[in-house]
């Protein structure tokens, strides 16, 4: 197996966890979870969306919840932005990176941003011209890129059509998501292998919804064509309201703990990631969603007892 030496962990609870939690989290609680992730070692911990607060509610305090957190030296703290509208205010909270979000599926784009992807370009041309003025640098995703919950199978082709079209419009790093969690490891290498006739290996990421209990085989199948970038989620938050059937993210403890296993170097530190996973699990008042981070709470507890 050839494997990278080191991953990135693109942390994306804050975002992608707490967007689709069906109460809304306040801002107070959203800042402590991202002052927690800011001491683990990530590099990059997404902060917010700045979308309109009809369509995603839970994100409504994205500006507030940025100029909150203290940000560490090293870290990056990138926010979703759909359009112009919300560079300007991702600017205005103070942003370091925004990520622009289209889809492989015409359909999911017109749920998700209410466009085609065919505008969905224009309108992501448009962010990255005006970020690269302003310094700021442009994350791309694409969802659906395994599956689509209303369009069922997306060819890989079409994937890497999106994906080249994002990167060509000035993104740096494309990360390519399956949204419904509905791929298992061949299919995410192929569709990999159509991405890389367009991107470069090295400005790709992943973000796999762990909805079939894949996302790690996922992940180990990807890293071996040399994928460096992963998503995840502290405690398996996650999930998008205008995908039905997607479930968490892979959690981040559990990655880590598989990357540490292949001796895959992060810079993260596992005991305080989970420590961040279980403070926003003990929060919304339900267990970890990480197998590792209650495996590990299990074995304290054992610890604990026997001394
Ligand atoms: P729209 O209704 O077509 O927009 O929404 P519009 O331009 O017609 O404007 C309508 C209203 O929205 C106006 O306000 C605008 O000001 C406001 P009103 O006059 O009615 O009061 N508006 C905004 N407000 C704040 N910030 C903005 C903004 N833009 C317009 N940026 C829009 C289009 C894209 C805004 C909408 O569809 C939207 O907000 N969608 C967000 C959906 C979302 O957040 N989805 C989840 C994130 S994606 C995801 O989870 C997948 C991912 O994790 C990867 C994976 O798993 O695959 C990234
Ligand atoms: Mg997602």
């Amino acid at each position: 197996m050839r494997l990278p030496k080191r991953i990135k962990i693109v942390e994306v609870a804050p975002r992608d966890g707490l967007q689709n939690e069906t109460t809304i989290v306040p801002t107070e609680v959203k800042i402590a979870l991202i002052d927690r992730l800011s001491q683990t070692g990530l590099a990059a911990i997404e902060g917010g969306s700045f979308v309109s607060a009809k369509w995603m509610p839970q994100m409504a305090d994205s500006a507030a919840v940025m100029q909150g957190i203290h940000r560490q030296p090293g870290v990056s703290y990138p926010v979703l932005v759909p359009n112009l509208q919300g560079l300007q205010a991702a600017i205005e909270a103070g942003a370091d990176e925004v990520a622009v979000f289209g889809a492989a599926s015409e359909s999911f784009s017109r749920k998700n941003i209410n466009c085609s992807i065919a505008v969905s370009f224009d309108r992501f041309g448009e962010v990255c011209d005006a970020a690269r003025r302003q310094g700021l640098r442009v994350r791309g995703y694409v969802s659906c890129a395994l599956g689509c919950p209303y369009e069922g199978a997306v060819e890989p082709t079409t994937v890497a059509w999106v994906a080249g079209r994002m990167m060509e419009l000035g993104c740096y790093e494309i990360s390519l998501g399956d949204t419904i969690g509905v791929g298992t490891p061949a299919k995410a290498q192929a569709m990999i292998d159509a991405v890389t006739q367009k991107v470069q290996i090295e400005r790709l990421a992943v973000h796999f919804h762990d909805t079939y209990g894949q996302a790690l085989a996922n992940i180990l199948a990807v890293i071996e064509r040399g994928i460096a970038v992963v998503d995840s989620s502290v405690a398996g938050l996650g999930g998008c309201p205008f995908a039905p059937g997607a479930s968490g993210n892979v959690a981040s403890e559990d990655l880590l703990y598989m990357l540490k296993g292949l001796g895959i170097e992060t810079g993260v530190d596992i005991q305080a990631l989970a420590d961040a996973g279980y403070f926003i699990a003990s929060y919304l008042n339900r267990p970890s969603g990480s197998r590792v981070a209650n495996a590990m709470l299990a074995q304290q507890r054992s610890e604990k007892s026997c001394a």
